[in-house]
């Protein structure tokens, strides 16, 4: 009999049904939006929850109107995310609340009914046919500039890109071969206009002068789209506008664009991201105007094996990078393998870089720009150029390095010894020479070997460089042997 009741009680409207938006302003006169797409049927509530680009599925839920909790759940990659919603319903508004963080507080919110159509999926393009993008001749040498995502994220606004402008030109980086001053996510606005053209939001008042601006320096500039309806941090997408979005980007000057796979993850797979980027590379190849092309999907789908074939200039190889020595070495040492698909106007990229935003010492940032420049990635630096101490300028403007990165050979270094925390890595560079990076990855001092038969010689080298220390160097015998500090570098240019 009690059994019948308890059965009984549960009669729920379907009061929750429909998509329900949380609008979250932000500064910049946007909003990162959040929607709860709903249908429920007596206590079960299925449906999807929409956090900017990430769709979840609702897997599990409990209760109703006047209290429920819904799980959502995303793959992404080999990874399940998830996502928890309690919510209740108080008169025409969804009041919710989530943990942003499984160790945040809960963060309450409130839900409104969503315009039809608002947040849903946009159906999908088919992807076209693949066929090879005619090479741009860009980037013949690795890109150098300055992005500002690193430092800045959310918070760059058309006032810091000048103010970063204004150091290149004048610190000695545009000196030293820095050339990019690259606008990543943010600054996009919230919604096309009448035309379907991309707009900017109130942090980017007027994109053309910007650009202006930035060439009146004698410098390029960069800018961020993703393939996807929207962008990494929820701002508007290149999707089904990427002919109208490079027209807009040439009209403006742009001279480079990373484009980021991100929101482009729910609409195709893995398998779909080279005829996705392509439709890109056609597009800034058709609209005259020289416009490098950053590919930017974290390694997956071994790009290396077909980022030029979309007219790619580079490739991330990995996730994002932090400033830290554990996720900089674990990027940085885990590019050996790669070498061979590193060439003139086509690089590997393993992340921007962090020197200067405080999270290593500076040998660990000698380090960092060490490997980067055995590596021939993009220098990319990522920290606030108009205020940075005199040891990071330097290390970002060690001409001897750079010219490493920049050899016009073009070939990628790689591991020839491993010994406990300790590798030597070396680049051929043009005319014979080598550039031989002797990494100390212990946190204590220690002794690192080099036998010069390792590196294709017979016997010491006539000319030996150290290119930290400017200083050439007398050698003798079978081997050099150098003492390094923890976590540094020892970087030699070697020469029979
Ligand atoms: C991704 C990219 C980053 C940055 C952010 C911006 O995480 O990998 O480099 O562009 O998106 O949202």
């Amino acid at each position: 009999m009690i059994a019948v009741m308890l059965m009984a009680v549960p009669c729920f409207a379907g009061d929750l049904d429909g998509t329900w938006v949380v609008r979250d302003p932000r500064p910049d006169g946007t909003s990162r939006n959040t929607y709860l797409n709903l249908k429920q049927e007596g206590s079960l509530i299925t449906g999807s929850i929409r956090v900017t680009q990430f769709f979840y599925k609702i897997k599990e839920s409990t209760g109703g109107p006047d209290g429920f909790t819904v799980t959502g759940s995303m793959m992404d990659g080999h990874n399940e995310r998830q996502v928890k919603y309690e919510g209740k319903l108080v008169g025409d508004e969804l009041h919710v609340s989530t943990r942003r963080r499984p160790e945040e507080a809960l963060t309450e919110m409130v839900a409104h009914r969503a315009p039809a159509g608002e947040g849903a999926l946009p159906a999908r393009i088919e992807p076209p046919p693949l066929h090879k993008v005619p090479d741009n001749g860009l980037a013949k040498t690795p890109p150098m500039g300055w992005n500002s995502w690193n430092k800045f994220a959310g918070r760059v606004d058309d006032a810091a890109v000048r103010g970063m402008a204004d150091a290149m030109a004048s610190n000695g980086m545009k000196q030293a071969g820095y050339q990019y001053i690259n606008i990543d996510d943010t600054w996009e606005g919230m919604e096309r206009d009448a035309q379907g053209n991309v707009t900017t939001n109130k942090k980017f008042p007027d994109m053309k002068a910007l650009a202006d601006y930035v060439h009146s320096k004698g410098l390029k500039i960069g800018i961020y789209s993703s393939p996807g309806p929207n962008t990494c941090a929820g701002y508007e997408g290149s999707y089904g506008h990427e002919e109208q979005d490079a027209r807009t980007y040439a009209a403006w000057g742009i001279d480079y664009l990373k484009y980021d796979w991100c929101g482009a993850r729910n609409l195709y797979t893995d398998e779909e991201m080279q005829a996705v980027y392509q439709e890109m590379g056609d597009a800034l190849r058709n609209v005259g105007r020289p416009i490098v092309y950053s590919l930017c999907q974290y390694g997956r789908a071994e790009v290396w094996k077909w980022g030029a074939e979309v007219g790619g200039n580079a490739w991330r190889t990995t996730g994002d990078i932090r400033d830290s020595w554990d996720s900089m070495t674990k990027i940085g040492f885990a590019q050996n393998e790669l070498a061979p698909w590193a060439k003139p106007g086509h690089w590997n990229d393993p992340d921007m870089l962090e020197i200067g935003n405080g999270g290593m010492n500076d040998v660990e940032y000698k380090t960092h720009i060490s490997l980067w420049a055995i590596l021939a990635a993009p220098l990319l630096a990522g920290n606030d150029l108009r205020d940075m101490s005199p040891g990071i300028l330097e290390i970002l403007t060690n001409r001897e390095v750079i010219a490493v990165n920049q050899d016009k050979d073009g070939k990628q270094g790689r591991r020839i010894a491993k010994s406990g925390e300790q590798e030597i890595w070396a680049r051929p560079l043009f005319g014979g020479a080598q550039a031989i990076g002797l990494f100390n990855g212990s946190g204590e001092a220690a002794k690192i070997t080099l036998k010069w038969a390792d590196v294709g010689m017979k016997s010491a080298p006539a000319h030996v460089r150290d290119l930290w220390r400017h200083s050439d160097l007398k050698t003798k015998g079978g081997e050099y042997s150098v003492e390094v500090p923890a976590h540094g570098v020892a970087m030699l240019r070697v020469r029979k």
